[in-house]
């Protein structure tokens, strides 16, 4: 019998790199990506078309795709790219991107910090780049942010999730990550989230983006394949954070969601000693911890 298959996208070079204080050259970024590609990895997200004045970390997005593009045009559709606005989207086309994603906060607080807008304005903001993308067969991927709580205001409602949720699938985004991007949510929160979703979605259009700022992210995404989500964010290393939400710490690492997953049963198509090279790499480019256990005991 085949081993059921869990989509891995690794967020690393973008959510992760984006909160990172250390400067990498655009070699290093791409270097990373290619060493993520080599583990295995097959959705990567590699950077970032918004505002450089406000998240100058990923200002070299456009020359990092160009590289990566220009080194081996077949690994187009491994890439995917954040897009705030039409004039990231026309970034995101200049430089030959095939997937971009685009992001809306579940509470109005995050909106207002993140994006400057509300959360209504930034899912009409999206119109006009959606209508391009179906122009242009550009695939769109969206986040919901502070699934479970903001920075600003507390706790957020599933409601208020599936508000958002809904919009965006509309819009025509193929799938939908939600994001706990303060890294706050619980088992029970998840089981709630995901039970209040399901009456509306379809599992296989979700997909969990957890930040382990309380230790939570592995036990969440136990929870939420458990109730039949087979699409999961992971950042190497466990980099990042968020820049608008102080405190928050990087995504669940991807090194410790492939042990999981294999332990579990379910095929992931990762050579973890590969992967766990490239999060060391990365590491010492940046001059930090690694944040990932796994990586930490394979490569002691
Ligand atoms: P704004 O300031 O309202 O934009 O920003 P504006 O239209 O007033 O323009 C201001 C300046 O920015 C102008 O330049 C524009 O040309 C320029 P100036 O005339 O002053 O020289 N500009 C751009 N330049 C390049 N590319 C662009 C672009 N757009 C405007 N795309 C905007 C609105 C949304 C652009 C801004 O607030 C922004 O870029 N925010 C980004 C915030 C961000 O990246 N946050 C982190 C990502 S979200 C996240 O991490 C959460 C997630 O991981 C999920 C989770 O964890 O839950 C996804
Ligand atoms: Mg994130």
């Amino acid at each position: 019998m085949s081993q059921p298959k869990v989509k891995i996208t690794e967020v690393g070079p973008r959510d992760g790199l984006q909160n990172e204080p250390g400067r990498l050259s655009v070699a290093t970024k791409v270097s990373l990506v290619q060493q993520l590609q080599a583990s295995g990895l097959t959705h990567i997200e590699v950077g970032s078309f918004v505002n450089p004045a406000r998240v100058v970390q990923m200002a070299d997005s456009d020359e990092v795709i160009r590289q990566l593009l220009r080194h081996d045009l077949s690994q187009q559709d491994i890439y995917s790219a954040l897009v705030p606005n039409l004039k990231g989207y026309e970034r995101a086309i200049d430089c030959g991107i095939k997937e971009i994603a685009v992001f809306a906060s579940a509470s109005e607080g995050f909106s207002q910090h993140n994006i400057q807008c509300s959360v209504d304005e930034s899912i009409a903001r999206f119109i006009p780049v959606m209508s391009r993308a179906r122009q242009d067969g550009m695939r769109v991927r969206g986040y919901v942010s502070c699934v479970f709580g903001c920075p600003y205001e507390g706790l957020v409602t599933p409601e208020q999730v599936r508000y958002v949720t809904e919009k965006l699938l509309e819009l025509g985004c193929y799938e939908i990550s939600l994001g706990d991007t303060i890294g706050v949510g619980t088992q029970t929160q998840v089981a709630a989230l995901l039970g209040h979703l399901q009456r509306y979605v379809s599992a296989d259009k979700l997909a969990v983006h957890f930040h382990d700022t309380y230790g939570q992210a592995l036990v969440n995404i136990a929870e939420a394949l458990q109730l039949g989500i087979r699409s999961i964010d992971a950042s190497v290393a466990g980099l990042g954070g968020c820049p608008y939400a102080d405190g928050a710490s990087g995504n669940v690492a991807t090194e410790d969601l492939v042990y999981m997953l294999e332990g579990m049963g379910y095929a992931t198509g990762i050579h973890l000693e590969s992967l766990c090279q490239a999060g060391a790499f990365i590491c010492k480019a940046l001059g930090r911890a690694n944040g990932s256990k796994v990586a930490q005991a394979m490569l002691s």
